[in-house]
C-alpha cells in the first residue's frame, strides 16, 4: 500500500512547504536562495586565485553553496556560465554522444537520434531480456560505489510482485562533478527511457528523479520532457500502447550533500528527516515507503538504452575486465581544456590530464588530482600513469567516484586542501555518528590553527586518532570517505603535513 500522504506531498515535485520544522532544519537550501550565489565547492576552491573577490563572497555565503555544477568555469557564481566543451573520447558515445552532437532536449530531437527505439523493441519482448542485457553488460553503478547494476536489478525483480519503485539519483553532490547535470539538462529523454526500461525489467510502476536544489534549470527541462513523454504515450497506463504502466516525477531536494546517499535520499522523498540509516535491509528489499526500490545513479540509467539497443556483449567489449564500458568525466577550470569527456575505462589518468585536458592552464604545475569528489583518496602526480578503473584506482587509495576530476596546482597547499575538505565534511555531516559529527569539525579546527602556525605535535596525533575513528565508526561513505582522503594525504604528502605541526 502506498501512503497517500507520501504521493500527494511529492506530486508537483518540491514539497518544501509540507516539511515539518524538524525536517526543514536539516536542509541548507530549504528556501532556495542560492541562485546567483558564489560557490565554495572544491573546483572553485582550487581556482580561487583566478577571482579572489568571487571566492571571498563564497566564503561569506550563509547557507554555504557547495557546487553549482559549473566547475568548468570556476570560480562560479550560479547558472550564468556558457555551456562546457563536450567531447566523446571513446569509440562509442554511449552517454555523451547526443550532447556532443548538440543535445536532445526535446522528444523530437531525441527521436531523430534514435531515441525510444530501444524501449519500443524491449516492450515487444519479455522483461527478462532487458534484465539479461544489463547483467551481461557488466555495467557497474556510476554513483560512486561501483555496485554491479545487473545484480541490483535482479534483486528487485526477484521481490514478490506488488508496488515497486525506480529512483534516479540525480543529486550529484560531489563538488567538482557536473556530469549528471548535463546528462539531465541536455538529454533528459535518455534518462527517462532508461528509467522506463528499468521499471519494465524489475516490475516497477512508479519512479522518481531525485534532483538537487542547485540545478533548477534541470528541473524545468525534466518536467517538460516528462510531459512530452506522457503525451507521446511513453509514460502512463499503457506505455508504448502495451499493458505495462509506468509514471515518473521529479522530486527536488533542499540542499544537503548527504541526501545523495541512498537511505538518506529515500527518507528525503518520504518527507522524513533524512539521516542515513543502517543497512540491511537494502532498498532493493525495503526501500521507498517500505517497498522494493531500484535506486541507480542518473548516468547508470542513461547507459541502459544503449545497452538494450546494442546488446550487453557489445557494452562488455569496451573497457577493462572489471570496469566495463565508458565513463563521463567532468574536468575543472584549471585544465587548459575543461569540459565533459566520455572515456573508455582503461585509459590512464595521465591521458585524461594531459591529452584530454591539455594539462593545466597557463603551464601550471600539477600538485594532485581528486577524482570523484573530495571525499576520496587523492592521486598524486607520480601515480598519474594509473589506469582509470574501479580496482586500479582503489589499489592506490583513490576511486572512480562519480567522475568529477579536480586538478589543483601550486596555488593550493596541501594543508589548505585538508582544511577545505574537512570544512565541507563537517558542514555536510548528517550528525548520526560521533566521529563524523564532531571529529570532522575538530580536524577542520586543528588545520585552521596549522595554517596559522600554532598547531602542535599533539594536535597532529589527535588528527590521526580522529581519522582512525572516522574509518572505524562511520555508518556511511561520508565518514569513511573523509578518512580515505586523510589517509591518502598522509601517505603521499607526509612532509607537507608534518611541517605545519611543531
Ligand atoms: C555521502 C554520500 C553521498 C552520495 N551522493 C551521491 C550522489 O550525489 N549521486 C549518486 O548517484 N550517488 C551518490 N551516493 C551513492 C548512493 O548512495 C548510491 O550508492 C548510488 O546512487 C547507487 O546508484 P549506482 O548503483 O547506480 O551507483 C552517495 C553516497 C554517499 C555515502
Ligand atoms: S558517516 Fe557522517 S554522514 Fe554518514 S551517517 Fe555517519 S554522521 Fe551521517
Amino acid at each position: 500500500m502506498i501512503p497517500a500522504q507520501g504521493l500527494s506531498r511529492t506530486s508537483g515535485g518540491d514539497g518544501a512547504s509540507a516539511l515539518s520544522a524538524d525536517v526543514e532544519s536539516f536542509y541548507h537550501l530549504r528556501h532556495g536562495g542560492h541562485a546567483g550565489k558564489a560557490c565554495r565547492g572544491t573546483a572553485c576552491f582550487a581556482a580561487r586565485h583566478l577571482d579572489p573577490a568571487c571566492w571571498a563572497e563564497a566564503m561569506q555565503n550563509d547557507p554555504r553553496v557547495y557546487c553549482l555544477g559549473e566547475c568548468f568555469a570556476a570560480p562560479a557564481r550560479g547558472q550564468t556560465q556558457p555551456r562546457p566543451l563536450v567531447r566523446v573520447a571513446s569509440r562509442e558515445g554511449i552517454v555523451l554522444g547526443r550532447i556532443a552532437a548538440g543535445g536532445a532536449r526535446t522528444l523530437a530531437a531525441y527521436r531523430e537520434q534514435g531515441g525510444y527505439t530501444a524501449l519500443a523493441r524491449a516492450l515487444a519482448g519479455p522483461p527478462e531480456r532487458v534484465l539479461a542485457a544489463v547483467e551481461t553488460s557488466g555495467l557497474r553503478g556510476r554513483g560512486g560505489a561501483g555496485f554491479p547494476t545487473g545484480r541490483k536489478w535482479r534483486a528487485v525483480a526477484q521481490q514478490p510482485p506488488g508496488v515497486k519503485y525506480v529512483i534516479a539519483n540525480g543529486d550529484e553532490g560531489d563538488p567538482g562533478a557536473y556530469v549528471d547535470r548535463y546528462l539531465m539538462e541536455d538529454d533528459p529523454h535518455c534518462l527517462i527511457e532508461g528509467m522506463i526500461l528499468a521499471g519494465y525489467a524489475v516490475g516497477a510502476s512508479k519512479g522518481y528523479i531525485y534532483l538537487r536544489a542547485e540545478y533548477p534549470v534541470v528541473g524545468t527541462v525534466l518536467r517538460a520532457a516528462l510531459a512530452e513523454a506522457r503525451t507521446e504515450g511513453w509514460l502512463g497506463p499503457h506505455v508504448g500502447g502495451g499493458s505495462f504502466s509506468f509514471e515518473l516525477e521529479v522530486y527536488s531536494g533542499h540542499g544537503s550533500y548527504v541526501c545523495g546517499e541512498e537511505t538518506s535520499l529515500l527518507r528525503s522523498i518520504e518527507g522524513k528527516r533524512p539521516e542515513v540509516m543502517a543497512r540491511p535491509p537494502y532498498p532493493t528489499e525495503r526501500g521507498l515507503f517500505g517497498r522494493p526500490t531500484l535506486l541507480n545513479n542518473a548516468e547508470t540509467l542513461v547507459s541502459v538504452p544503449w545497452i538494450v539497443a546494442h546488446g550487453g556483449e557489445a557494452y562488455a567489449a569496451i573497457g577493462l575486465p572489471n570496469s566495463r564500458g565508458t565513463k563521463a568525466l567532468s574536468l575543472n577550470s584549471l585544465f587548459a581544456r575543461p569540459g565533459l569527456y566520455e572515456v573508455e575505462f582503461g585509459v590512464t589518468v595521465r591521458h585524461i590530464v594531459e591529452e584530454l585536458g591539455g594539462g593545466l592552464r597557463g603551464g601550471g604545475k600539477l600538485r594532485g588530482v581528486l577524482i570523484g569528489g573530495p571525499i576520496i583518496g587523492i592521486v598524486p602526480p607520480h601515480l598519474i600513469d594509473t589506469q582509470f578503473g574501479f580496482e586500479e584506482l582503489a589499489a592506490i587509495g583513490a576511486g572512480v567516484g562519480h567522475g568529477g576530476i579536480v586538478a589543483f596546482d601550486e596555488h593550493t597547499s596541501i594543508p589548505e586542501l585538508v582544511q577545505h575538505v574537512f570544512s565541507f565534511g563537517s558542514y555536510e555531516s548528517c550528525g548520526k555518528c560521533t566521529p563524523c559529527r564532531g571529529g570532522s569539525g575538530r580536524v577542520e579546527e586543528i588545520f585552521d590553527r596549522a595554517l596559522a602556525g600554532t598547531a602542535t605535535r599533539g594536535d597532529f596525533q589527535e588528527c590521526r586518532d580522529l581519522v582512525a575513528a572516522l574509518r572505524l565508526a562511520s555508518l556511511c561513505g561520508h565518514g569513511t570517505g573523509l578518512a580515505r582522503f586523510a589517509e591518502s594525504i598522509l601517505r603521499y604528502y607526509p612532509a607537507e603535513i608534518e611541517t605545519c605541526f611543531r
